[in-house]
């Protein structure tokens, strides 16, 4: 049996070997009853010691995928058709979820942190002096900035633990209960969840292919005078929408006429794969019309907990007291090694590594979705997620319950409407998480989810 090895990756070999035959057990090219060969003789085939074999078979084992029969060998499990489902599934092929884990660039950041302690011990190892973040990483976001026609001053800058952090700090500095907020409906249900907190007043704008409905946007705002419009234009979540640039400048006035601040949420702006760019909001607005908010999460890794806040220095000073109530600061150690990781451009080429590889992903996902599901999507241009329009009937709470008996998932569409109205008839799918492979196994599971709610005709 042939399995690459990848002896100096970071992912330990015995987890490469389980994975293999996994996928291997998974598209059925290793059915159920076929016998996997000795351990002795696997390890031998790979070079590799007996141990790892064994620790991967032992693993397998453990997902219900093989069964050791004593004498006799290692053999694929597998439900015989018509068997019922069993409740505890095996090895989840999820389509929920951020960026794909096995891209995280753990070498890299292993080696960052490590050569930054060893480099500034204790100072690295405090709270920073400065409440806003590490001076040098908030000229290095700048600078990232300007490339992409964002001019601030590094002082505008204001690190935040996380995008999240930053709309929390936007919102609670900003909003007093009751106050009026525009958002897109659908959009980002943390951003929902924060409003909810706050008591403030959602009111929402729908979405189409080119993003927000700004048509319907100038007579809701002379109605209900908002004092803020949350926005994610760009690969939005949760359609993928990216607003039309028209509109972008349309957004811009209608909030001007009202003296409301936009909050440009750009969550993963920089993962375009085709079709034109647009430019950011803030690089179109007038002074003070534009909060931006950044983060690393999506494209490095969410557990960096580094985000960005652009503003003017009026409401600055308030998000600035705002952030030393709420946490004194970010992770000092994180930030000075992001930064060495950003100045020495490895963000940029991580950045392209996996643009190229979503790439395909998303188009994997958009065809084995119309195909053996007959959903209704629009690819994205960019970004992590693909938003179905669900065949009539079929509801998205029950279908990602089954999905969820059926070992996959996806994220049911009620959570991201500001009044949970509408959301019934829309699932997202994050498109990026799965190699192609275990996408289409995914998607036959989602038939079977689909078939165990209403038979073979809902197909
Ligand atoms: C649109 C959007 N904004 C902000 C966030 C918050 O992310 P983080 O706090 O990890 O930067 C998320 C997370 O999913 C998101 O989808």
């Amino acid at each position: 049996m042939r399995i690459p090895v990848d002896r100096d990756g970071p992912t330990p070999i015995w987890r490469q070997v389980a994975a293999a035959l996994r996928t291997e057990i998974l598209s059925g090219a290793l059915p159920p009853g076929a016998r996997l060969p000795s351990t002795r003789r696997l390890a031998a085939d790979l070079s590799v010691s007996r141990i790892l074999v064994e620790n991967a078979y032992a693993e397998l084992a453990a997902d219900g995928l093989v069964e050791g029969r004593p004498g006799s060998g290692t053999f694929v499990a597998g439900a015989a058709p018509g068997r019922p489902v069993s409740t505890a599934p095996v090895d989840e092929v999820s389509f929920r979820g951020v960026g794909d884990p096995d891209l995280y660039p753990v070498k890299a950041m292993t080696n960052t942190i490590r050569d930054v302690v060893r480099r500034d011990g204790s100072a690295v190892l405090g709270y920073g002096a400065e409440v806003s973040g590490h001076p040098p990483l908030r000229a290095t976001i700048a600078q990232m900035l300007a490339s992409q026609g964002i001019h601030v001053d590094p002082r505008d800058v204001l690190i935040t633990s996380g995008s999240q952090q930053g709309l929390a700090l936007v919102f609670f500095a900003l909003l007093r209960r009751g106050d009026p907020v525009v958002v897109e409906r659908p959009t980002y249900d943390g951003a929902l969840e924060l409003l909810a907190n706050l008591g403030a007043e959602v009111i929402g704008v729908d979405v189409d292919r080119d993003g927000m409905r700004v048509d319907q946007l100038a007579d809701i705002v002379s109605r209900h005078r908002p004092r803020l419009i949350y926005t994610v234009p760009t690969f939005q979540n949760p359609t993928g929408a990216s607003l039309a640039g028209d509109r972008r400048r349309r957004l811009l006035e209608i909030a001007e006429s009202v003296d409301a601040v936009v909050v440009e949420d750009d969550f993963v702006g920089d993962l375009h794969y085709d079709g034109p760019t647009q430019p950011a909001l803030r690089s179109l607005a007038s002074p003070g019309r534009v909060v931006y908010l950044g983060t690393f999460s999506k494209l490095l890794m969410p557990s960096v907990r580094v985000g960005y806040l652009v503003a003017d220095r009026e409401p600055m000073e308030r998000f600035v007291s705002m952030k030393r109530s709420l946490d004194l600061s970010t992770s000092l150690l994180m930030q000075v090694a992001l930064d060495r990781y950003l100045a020495v451009g490895r963000y940029q080429a991580h950045l392209a590594r996996c643009a190229r590889l979503y790439r395909p992903r998303r188009d994997a996902l958009v065809a084995a979705v119309r195909r053996d599901l007959g959903w209704d999507v629009s690819p994205p241009t960019g970004g992590l997620f693909l938003w179905a329009r669900l065949p009539s009937g079929l509801g998205s709470g029950a279908l990602a319950d089954a999905a969820e008996k059926r070992g996959t998932g996806l994220a049911a569409g009620a959570p991201f409407f500001p009044d949970g109205v509408g959301g019934e008839r829309f699932a997202r799918l994050n498109f990026v998480v799965n190699g192609p492979e275990r996408m289409r196994e995914g998607v036959r599971r989602l038939q079977l989810a689909v078939e165990d709610l209403h038979g073979p005709a809902q197909r």
